[in-house]
């Protein structure tokens, strides 16, 4: 048993946080019961839990500030200085700001629905943030490399404590779907909470990785980009996902201006290709299972100019029913496992196969056959100043356009 934060329950720990990749790989954690009991120690204890999620002015002072934003190229020109000072004031930008961004997080919980806020895994999720919460905002000013290294070492615990969090709010939602009335405020509640978290992840790793040496990188920021690569990279493993599940894969070609090469942060492109790649290929495999050999390829087209750069991922998987169109972009809407039931509890298809990849990279990898794919790479791409978009054409195929700006265009980029 392991306490969550400094509300008093006691819960067992998630059973996705014990597997190691190889066994997620193959089995995907069952969600719906996951084994969160409220265990009060004694009475005392349960009055005061019950009161911990309301009563904490610190959350709410620090809910009331506003983020700093920061473009990726300021964070890239931070400056890098022989002493390591740069270090040192990231862990300070990072000290004052994420508490903030921790508590608006924790402000939206309280404005779910109130059937919703009492679903277990949900509140579970809600906890971790108290309790990063209450870590980050208690944690003694970083005034020297000694406290600094105290404070990256509880960054990345936290990093790892959270790694869940999408694949749990997925459950969360799927199970109080009943309770749900209005889908656009669980929307709403998603794609900031998604995008927030995104953000977070994103100013954690890069100071993180600060520390690293890694040739052409400044912390998370690629300097040398090549799309081409990072294409062919999450090609070959949503192959290799598809040939597990399907015997066969649709092959990749990638076209267009693919020797380009920009800086860029891979990250996001991390979480969302894998995503595009994978429904391409579902679509593919099953329109031709008849003949596999001769399956049409994927096609990936990058096409760069001096704003933004664009990547159509175009399959001849037979399109989307008309009926779907509407719902593909609305979260847990998919066709995995029984056909078009969003509400089905029987997740094994490419799905659920897939869904045990979660961890992928950093964390919070793509999410199979939750319907979370489609939804959480638009409002990655929207956040990042991009857009993603789509054409099917019934009984051909789909076109998917994943649209993102230069941080060092013409026009001023996104903040992080
Ligand atoms: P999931 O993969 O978990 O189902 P997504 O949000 O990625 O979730 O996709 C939602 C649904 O959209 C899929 O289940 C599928 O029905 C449909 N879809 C997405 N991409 C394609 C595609 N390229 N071709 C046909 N259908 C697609
Ligand atoms: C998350 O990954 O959900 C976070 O917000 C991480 C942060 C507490 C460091």
């Amino acid at each position: 048993l392991r306490t969550v934060g400094k509300s008093l329950f006691v819960c067992p720990p998630h059973p996705s946080l014990e597997l190691c990749p190889a066994v997620l790989f193959f089995s995907r954690p069952r969600c719906s019961g996951i084994p969160y009991v409220p265990q009060p120690r004694d009475k005392s204890v349960s009055a005061r839990s019950v009161i911990s999620f309301y009563n904490q002015s610190a959350i709410d002072i620090a809910a009331e500030k506003p983020s700093v934003r920061l473009t990726p190229t300021t964070i890239l020109y931070a400056g890098k200085s022989p002493d390591n000072s740069h270090i040192l004031r990231s862990a300070q930008y990072l000290y004052k700001e994420l508490p903030v961004r921790v508590a608006h997080r924790i402000r939206d919980f309280r404005h779910l629905p109130f059937i919703v806020g009492c679903n277990p895994t949900i509140l579970h999720v809600h906890e971790l943030y108290i309790r990063s919460f209450h870590l980050l905002s208690e944690f003694p000013p970083v005034e020297d490399f000694e406290s600094e290294e105290k404070y990256t070492k509880l960054v990345k615990d936290l990093l790892d404590d959270h790694k869940d969090v999408v694949t749990l709010l997925a459950e969360g939602f799927r199970e109080s779907r009943k309770h749900i009335k209005e889908y656009k405020v669980i929307q709403d509640f998603l794609d900031r909470m998604l995008t927030s978290r995104l953000g977070i992840r994103m100013l954690a790793q890069h100071h993180i990785a600060l520390h690293q040496e890694k040739p052409n990188y400044v912390g998370i920021i690629c300097t040398q980009m090549s799309l081409k690569k990072i294409i062919e990279k999450w090609a070959d493993f949503s192959r290799q996902v598809c040939e597990y599940k399907y015997g066969y894969a649709p092959r990749v070609r990638v076209l267009g201006h693919v020797g380009v090469v920009f800086p860029y942060i891979p990250l996001p492109l991390d979480y969302i290709l894998p995503e595009l790649l994978k429904n391409a290929m579902r679509a593919t495999c099953e329109q031709h299972a008849d003949n596999p050999v001769n399956m049409p390829d994927v096609t990936v087209t990058i096409a760069n100019n001096d704003v933004d750069f664009i990547i159509r991922i175009s399959d001849k998987g037979g399109g989307m029913p008309r009926e779907i169109l509407e719902k593909v972009m609305q979260y847990h809407f998919t066709t995995c496992g029984s056909e078009m039931d969003p509400a089905s509890e029987n997740l094994d298809g490419l799905g659920t196969m897939m869904s045990a990849m979660n961890d992928g990279p950093n964390g919070a990898g793509p999410m199979y056959g939750f319907g979370f794919g489609l939804p959480t790479s638009r409002a990655y791409a929207e956040y990042l100043g991009g857009s993603l978009t789509y054409n099917t054409m019934q009984g051909i195929g789909t076109d998917v356009y994943l649209r993102l700006r230069h941080i060092d265009g013409n026009y001023e980029s996104f903040r992080i």
